[in-house]
């Protein structure tokens, strides 16, 4: 089988890390790839935005399956494209795909499908905003409508920052267009956790949960970024929660979804708040997480590609065999990340880092310059170890990021910490 994946970053080094492993892999080719995925994979410099040039390239590779890995080729509609052209495509349509690009259409379709969500009202007008936030009280949640690079949600600790909040997007228009409309919402008390699950159509299968940790210091202060690390298995996610968040959400967004006459063939990334209440639906992606997919995807056994396959084309997906191991990725950031930062410092250690055992390190913002690897974005590196608990992958996967260097990296030191600090996972405690 040829296959294409579109994306660069270390959710797809993840991806293709695992998809080259699959004894029906002829080709893999990514677009544009990065050097870590450079291994396992012919990287062709074509943009996930240059929608012409990754048709022509899955025209030229004879592609059988194309992966779409990021969200804003997916809100563009390069799947949409791609299937014209009678591709098979992992990766939902645009019109699936804006329960990403649009909260705003997301929020509306969870209160017609009674999907449990925190309370909300959409706005343009700010006096309406700023009346329904006083009407929620703080804390209260504002967030853009459209993609903002994971920067469109303030939490609002009070009315007065909720105001502020207000005024930036639908007043000073910091977040252009995509926040044109706003989303007021309810806070949520609980426990975060990033639930993945498979559709191709018709049918679902979980794939399992991790937990990111989304700010960039340790005990979750400091700005938030794209993600600074995540385990999984979530222990709080047992098999009672795990089917319970299938029943009353993914079944039902599958469902919905396809009642719009959009069926999702990909990955849906529920983001959800386990609460008093139960599990409620903070935000969907239509994707893979990342960091979260490094970790899940390291510990998934079976073959990845017959899964993803299955549901491009619409065919009975295999169920994923259960795992029984843990993982930790930990995310190697540079220096001023998530703000400004430097790039072009020499990378060093990671032959030693992958001498660890179940140790692999995925590459997200690197490039080859003059033959030696150095950092090319704010999150690097994705340090990623699999064992048969938590507590134990977290050991391994220190001990491999201490070996890394680079000049002003830094890291977490504590993914995975607190969950390890409640105790030990039953191993396959999420299935
Ligand atoms: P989002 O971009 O929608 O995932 O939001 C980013 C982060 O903001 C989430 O991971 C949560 O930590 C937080 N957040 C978003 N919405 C809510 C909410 N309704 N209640 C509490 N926290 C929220
Ligand atoms: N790790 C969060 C995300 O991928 O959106």
């Amino acid at each position: 089988m040829n296959l294409l994946v579109v994306g660069g970053g270390g959710r797809e080094h993840a991806l293709c890390w695992k998809l080259a492993q699959s004894p029906r892999l002829t080709r893999l080719v990514a677009a544009p790839g990065n050097p870590g995925i450079a291994r396992h994979a012919a990287c062709v410099a074509v943009s996930v935005d240059d929608h012409d040039g990754v048709v022509r390239l899955a025209e030229r590779e004879r592609a059988d399956l194309v992966v779409i890995g990021p969200e804003v080729p997916l809100v563009a509609g390069l799947a949409d494209r791609l299937r014209d052209k009678g591709f098979a495509v992992f990766g939902p349509g645009a019109p699936a795909a804006a329960l990403e690009g649009s909260k705003a259409f997301a929020k509306d379709l969870m209160a017609r499908a009674g999907i449990p969500t925190a309370r909300y009202a959409t706005f343009t007008d700010p006096g309406a905003a700023r009346t329904f936030a006083r009407e929620l009280g703080a804390p209260v949640v504002v967030k853009a409508d459209g993609l903002a690079a994971g920067k469109g949600a303030i939490v609002c600790a009070t009315l007065a920052e909720a105001e502020a909040a207000i005024a930036r997007c639908l007043e000073r228009r910091e977040f252009g267009a995509a926040g044109a409309t706003i989303v007021v919402e309810e806070f949520l008390r609980g426990e975060e956790a990033s639930f993945f699950a498979v559709s191709n159509g018709g049918a679902c299968v979980a794939l399992g949960a991790a937990q990111d940790h989304k700010t960039v210091f340790d005990g979750d202060r400091g700005p938030n970024t794209g993600g600074m690390g995540a385990f999984t298995p979530v222990a709080s996610l047992d098999a009672a929660m795990h089917a319970r968040i299938m029943r009353t959400i993914v079944e039902p967004t599958f469902a919905a979804i396809a009642r719009e006459g959009a069926p999702y063939r990909g990955v849906l990334y529920a983001g959800l708040m386990l609460t008093a209440e139960g599990p409620k639906v903070i935000e969907y992606n239509v994707r893979f997480g990342d960091p979260e997919c490094q970790a899940l995807v390291a510990t998934l056994e079976g073959d990845l590609l017959l899964l993803l396959d299955a549901a491009a084309r619409g065919a009975p997906l295999p169920a994923p065999a259960p795992t029984k191991r843990a993982a930790v990725c930990v995310v190697v950031a540079s220096g001023g990340y998530p703000g400004r930062h430097p790039t072009g410092a020499p990378i060093d250690g990671i032959d030693e880092a992958e001498r660890m055992p179940g140790v692999v390190v995925f590459h997200a913002g690197t490039a080859m310059r003059d033959g030696r690897l150095v950092t090319a974005g704010g999150r690097v590196l994705g340090v990623t170890a699999t064992a048969e608990s938590v507590p134990a992958a977290i050991e391994h996967v220190y001990a491999a990021a201490s070996r890394i260097r680079f000049d002003g990296m830094h890291y977490r030191r504590d993914i995975g910490r607190r969950q390890a600090a409640r105790g030990v996972v039953p191993p396959g405690g999420h299935q």
